[in-house]
């Protein structure tokens, strides 16, 4: 079983994971070693902090073993190519994390595998992973409820891969409603707000937001991203999201953020009530750890 796209996940399978990942994170020291002698591969063609390490300590909780391939200190170096190398990678493991900036590796790397690969994040492209985290960390916060609320997603939208995975996932519920607060030149696509207003039956002309005139009480979740720097050449309009901003927000909204952060989340906002993104960090550990497990486990 490949994670490649959230567009693969439905009700029934996002379900048995968070099930799983309840599990997990009730009883964190008392799990057993049930993935004692499987090998995680963590394949990174491009930097990461959470991704990486959040895989290899789900794996070390379960039990399991990390290898850490890095691009930059290996063969690729002396010339030998992504296919040869992702041949070789899964041949020393059981599954593998693989992170890429082109967005199309992940799909030769499937036909050069051997074993199950987990998209830790291709290009501008998807990051499966993430957007489990994010759902799991608003249904962490409000329970069953989380069907029916309301996200505000902020920032650089045409590129960030966090929000093209979660919104695959929020559109297998239609009671929740999206709304766009996007960078000058990184807006959604039409088509992408034209599934929104279908799916969610959300009026067209309100799906984005301008920064001056904000609805603030219709957000349960405010969803940060920074620039992607590395994907674009824009720069100008990053909207600050500041104390000002945030104590304008309901009384139990939650930021996100899939960090890392930039300039465009205050540190101050660590220390408000509303701050969610340190508490979905961790999320992302046992969601992982319930993925790792499906995956090796056979679901089980
Ligand atoms: N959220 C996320 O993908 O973080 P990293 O880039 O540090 O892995």
């Amino acid at each position: 079983m490949n994670i490649i796209s959230s567009l693969n996940f439905n009700k029934l399978f996002i379900h048995q994971l968070f099930e799983m990942a309840d599990n997990f994170k009730k009883n964190n020291n008392q799990i057993k070693n049930v993935l004692q002698g499987k090998i995680l591969i963590n394949a990174f063609f491009e930097p990461s902090t959470r991704t990486s390490t959040s895989f290899e300590c789900a794996m070390y909780r379960l039990g399991g073993n990390v290898i850490s391939f890095r691009d930059i200190n290996s063969s690729t170096q002396k010339g030998e190519t992504f296919e040869d190398t992702i041949k070789t990678l899964s041949t020393f493991a059981d599954v593998m994390v693989l992170r890429h900036p082109d967005k199309h590796k992940i799909q030769n790397a499937i036909t050069c595998s051997s074993i199950p690969i987990i998209n830790g994040g291709n290009g501008n492209g998807e990051h499966p992973s993430q957007a489990l985290l994010d759902l799991y960390s608003i249904y962490y916060k409000f329970g069953v409820n989380f069907k029916t609320k309301s996200i505000l997603f902020v920032g650089d939208v045409k590129n960030s891969r966090t929000i093209h995975s979660l919104l695959n996932l929020i559109h297998l519920y239609p009671q929740m409603k999206i709304y766009f607060l996007p960078y000058k030149n990184l807006e959604p696509s039409e088509d992408m707000i034209q599934k929104i207003s279908e799916f969610h039956k959300q009026d067209y002309s309100s799906i984005v937001q301008k920064w001056e005139n904000i609805n603030y009480s219709l957000f349960d979740v405010v969803y940060c991203t920074r620039l992607q720097k590395e994907r674009t050449k824009e720069n100008n309009n990053i909207f600050i999201i500041d104390n000002r901003f945030v104590n304008k927000l309901k009384q139990d909204c939650i930021i996100m953020h899939p960090l890392p952060r930039n300039e465009e989340l205050k540190t101050e906002i660590d220390d408000n009530p509303r701050c969610f993104y340190f508490i979905q960090m961790e999320c992302g550990i046992y969601i992982r750890m319930a993925l790792l497990n499906y995956i090796l486990n056979n679901g089980k």
